[in-house]
């Protein structure tokens, strides 16, 4: 076959090859090891001199052409593809985003969020102690001896005897007051703090859950009277509620570790049927409270007759009830996640005051 008929097919093969796979096969039968042009060029091994100066310049001349007619196709062949791809494979931006599992933020954390933030206003630090407590901590200390009765009213989960702690019997802490003496035993007066966190009584009803939340607060400092505490609480429950008509009504009680004792009530109005907190068409129990004990004062090794303060303790879980409407407290603790979709937050929504603390 002379060059130009060959130059003639091979163009007709390019020219019609319409994948890239096609295209790949007319190289190779041109330019691969056992290619037509190939050969052509393995010829001019064998050449005289003035042969290959003419047929040299025809045959390079061939393998140029049928190259760059290789180069060209298949740019047209990919850019072809491109399209295809572009006009099949289409996003469609406007599209709204497919829905993601998204988790909420518990109630009781929103809540502890919302007291931290109102109490850190007033300059209030935040203070922990262990869930798993010591007798004296949780009870001796706060001035409830072994034989006090106010003992078996917490209805303690005690641990076994053998797992005591320097003869100490090891509880479950029943309320955060604890908290208390590991603040004054460990931190100089003056002191104002808040702790909220879990503590455990053996009791379960549609109110009362084995494990609950509570928030402790504790002022010590000299010449601390009821006065402060009466306005701490009442600033406290109106930044809480966001409401300027939160009525509290302070009522003589007992707790060993205050004296005098007062529980704190606030009013509420009927709305429709319904109880909102603020007004004073009735009353609820929301806080215990009172001055510190001078019994507990010595306790944790300071004179009671320089320091002086207040403390009170609160359910976290009831006051989120009374806020945000639920009725329920065992499904505080179920995990059903129709629930925690409905009273849970957005963890974008930080509690501030400025913002209004419910967010
Ligand atoms: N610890 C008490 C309780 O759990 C509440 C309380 C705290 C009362 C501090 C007075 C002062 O019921």
């Amino acid at each position: 076959m002379d060059i130009e008929t060959l130059q003639t097919e091979l163009m007709a093969a390019i020219e019609s090859a319409d994948t890239l796979e096609a295209l790949e096969a007319v190289r190779v039968s041109a330019l691969g090891k056992q290619g037509s042009v190939s050969a052509l060029l393995k010829t001019m091994g064998g050449m005289s001199p003035e042969e290959r100066q003419t047929q040299g310049p025809i045959i390079n001349g061939l393998r140029e052409s049928i190259t760059s007619a290789l180069t060209a196709k298949k740019a047209d062949l990919e850019t072809a593809e491109l399209n295809r791809r572009l006009a099949t494979e289409r996003v469609d931006m406007t599209l709204p985003a497919p829905d993601a599992p998204r988790g909420t933020i518990h109630p009781v954390s929103q809540v502890m969020d919302e007291l931290a933030e109102i109490f850190a206003d007033m300059g209030f630090a935040v203070a922990e102690g262990p869930e798993i407590e010591d007798d004296w901590h949780n009870f001796t200390a706060l001035n409830i001896p072994e034989t006090h009765p106010a003992r078996a009213m917490h209805d303690t989960f005690y641990f076994p005897d053998d797992m005591a702690r320097d003869g100490q019997k090891m509880v479950l802490r029943t309320h955060t007051s604890p908290v208390q003496i590991r603040t004054m035993t460990s931190q100089e007066p003056p002191i104002r703090i808040i702790a909220p966190g879990r503590v455990y009584r053996s009791d379960s009803d549609a109110t009362h859950t084995p494990m609950f939340h509570q928030i402790e607060g504790l002022v010590i400092d000299k010449g601390i009277h009821l006065g402060h505490l009466k306005w701490t609480l009442e600033t406290f429950l109106k930044a809480y509620f966001e409401r300027e008509d939160v009525v509290l009504r302070l009522r003589p009680s007992y707790f060993p570790f205050t004296e005098p004792s007062v529980e704190v009530d606030v009013g509420y109005s009927v709305i429709n049927g319904k109880r909102v907190i603020g007004g004073s068409e009735g009353w609820m129990e929301v806080l215990g409270s009172g001055m510190v004990h001078r019994k507990v004062i010595e306790a944790c090794g300071l004179d009671p007759d320089v320091w002086q303060g207040f403390a009170f303790g609160t359910g976290v879980d009831r006051l989120a009830m009374l806020k945000y409407g639920m009725d329920d407290l065992r499904a505080f603790f179920d995990g059903d996640n129709r629930w925690l979709q409905h009273y849970g937050f957005n963890a974008l929504d930080v509690p501030t005051l400025s913002g209004g603390v419910g967010a």
